[in-house]
């Protein structure tokens, strides 16, 4: 049997992205524009993380300093970025950081990261459909229309202090699954028709973004930012305990609002979609961050200083801060785009799992199923079914805090991966045609793997008792299942 190291070489990935030796039963349509792939990446970005976790940040830890929070959290993700953005362009097939591991660190690495991600695309999916139910009973409610208690939210909660489970009472979060059955068969229809409705999506949720940065600007009070819920009159509130406030606060805020960041990658999972895939991979991974980060910040910059940070804790913070402006009726529309904003970030989130497992399926590691593309539609049916089924089940039942940061410590587990992989396939091939380089690799690389690893250390340890957990069931799964089919395994056993 092979090694579980053995890696794919580069040149294989290339002749895949050309879609050489896969026969049309497995090829993907490749119909993404760099517009397409700049709004898929929008359309992943910004969602419950600005929308619903930006005001418990800013009230609970960072204060009014949860701007600088966003700056932290949108270094870290540019220096991850920077690297993917550099790995799409070599290898841009579908699979993201799964195939980039595989091409570097080797098979064991990248079932590893293959495994992991599905607490990112699944996992993430799941948390922002019960997201969205939470918006939507709220904006039907405004409308006098009440859902029945018993299908509105989740039959299970889990108490964090206790680590118990209990039962809520009622049936099935409904809306959540509705939610997800409806965009599993957008996504089973076709990409093209995916990516289009995600344009209106993201439209709409940039749109409702900008109305509240311009209408807020002029209204905001620098006493809000220094002074009024602040008595010392410090940007930054002094520390009230570890994580409270002071710096402490500040960074536990960026670990916090990471979420909102995460998706830029999502980009990178459409490679084998993509029109002309070396130049606009890395503009689409970089320029859907690099927006969404001057919007964070600006949102956050008006939302603190328009609105007291204490009074920030509420699961709806820019509709808050809308009402605060006086315009009570641009609330609604809030909600609207939110709840839009939302769905985006489901659809391309699932999007991205069907193509990692799309990926995976076609190196053997999983059943070949999963690499099954649907002759008429070009889309990988069973998989998206399966992904759909599965995003359906959790979101149904699991409450939204136990999902949150297990996407999060998933997420930046993966992108310590992919920069520890740039860093060294630059140093053993140093030759390869790389459309787009990493600036200061030797900087960049280190510093995106550490600071992911820092973000990480600050998430509680139950969550990191559940990742090892998930880590070593997928050992279980390789170690029965997949090693012994993989493809580039079998070839050398061959050879
Ligand atoms: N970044 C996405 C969100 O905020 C996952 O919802």
């Amino acid at each position: 049997m092979s090694s579980i190291w053995s890696v794919k070489s580069i040149a294989s990935l290339q002749a895949e992205s050309r879609g050489e030796g896969l026969g049309d039963a497995h090829a993907l349509r490749r119909s993404l524009s760099l517009m397409s792939l700049v709004s898929l990446g929008v359309g992943c970005i910004i969602g419950a993380g600005i929308f619903v976790l930006t005001g418990h940040a800013a009230a609970a830890y960072a204060g009014p300093a949860i701007s600088l929070s966003f700056v932290l959290a949108g270094i870290v993700c540019a220096l991850a970025g920077l690297c993917y953005a550099e790995m799409a362009s070599i290898v841009p097939v579908a699979g993201s950081a799964y195939t980039y591991a595989y091409a570097t660190l080797g098979e064991f690495v990248a079932w590893i990261i293959g495994w992991d991600l599905l607490l990112e695309y699944a996992f993430g999916a799941t948390t922002v459909a019960i997201g969205w139910s939470g918006y939507v009973t709220s904006f039907l409610r405004d409308f006098g229309v009440e859902l029945p208690a018993a299908y509105a939210s989740a039959p299970l909660a889990f108490d964090a202090a206790t680590q118990e489970w209990s039962r809520t009472g009622t049936l099935v979060n409904a809306p959540a699954v509705a939610i997800v059955v409806a965009l599993t068969a957008l996504l089973a229809v076709g990409v093209s028709e995916s990516a289009k409705a995600n344009n209106v999506f993201v439209v709409v949720k940039l749109a409702i973004i900008l109305v509240f940065i311009l209408a807020g600007f002029s209204s905001v009070s620098s006493t809000n930012w220094i002074a009024e819920a602040n008595p010392d009159g410090a940007f930054i509130p002094p520390a009230a305990g570890p994580g409270q406030y002071g710096w402490s606060g500040v960074v536990r805020g960026a670990a916090v609002v990471f979420f909102a960041y995460i998706g830029f990658d999502a980009v990178s999972t459409a490679a084998q979609e993509a029109k002309n895939p070396q130049r606009d991979m890395p503009y689409g991974i970089l320029g859907s961050l690099a927006l969404c980060t001057v919007l964070y910040v600006l949102v956050s910059v008006v939302l603190t200083g328009v609105v007291p940070f204490d009074q920030l804790g509420v699961p709806d913070p820019i509709a808050l801060g809308v009402d605060a402006l006086g315009l009570g009726w641009l609330a609604t529309l809030v909600k609207l785009g939110a709840i839009l904003g939302l769905t985006s970030v489901v659809l391309v989130l699932m999007l991205g799992q069907t193509r990692i497992l799309y990926a995976m399926a076609r190196d053997g590691l999983l059943p070949q199923a999963a690499a099954y593309v649907q002759p008429r539609l070009r889309t990988p049916l069973y998989t998206t079914l399966a992904t759909g089924a599965l995003v359906a089940v959790l979101a149904g039942f699991l409450p939204i805090g136990l999902v949150g940061e297990l996407v999060s410590i998933g997420t930046l587990f993966a992108f310590a991966i992919v920069c520890a992989g740039v860093l060294y396939l630059r140093a053993t091939q140093p030759d390869l045609e790389r459309p787009f380089r990493a600036p200061l690799v030797a900087v960049t690389a280190p510093l995106g793997a550490t600071s992911a690893f820092y973000l990480m250390s600050g998430l509680p340890l139950d969550t990191w008792i559940r990742f090892v957990v998930w880590l070593a069931v997928g050992l279980g799964v390789y170690f029965f299942y997949g090693r012994a089919r993989s493809r580039v395994g079998r070839a050398e056993t061959k050879g």
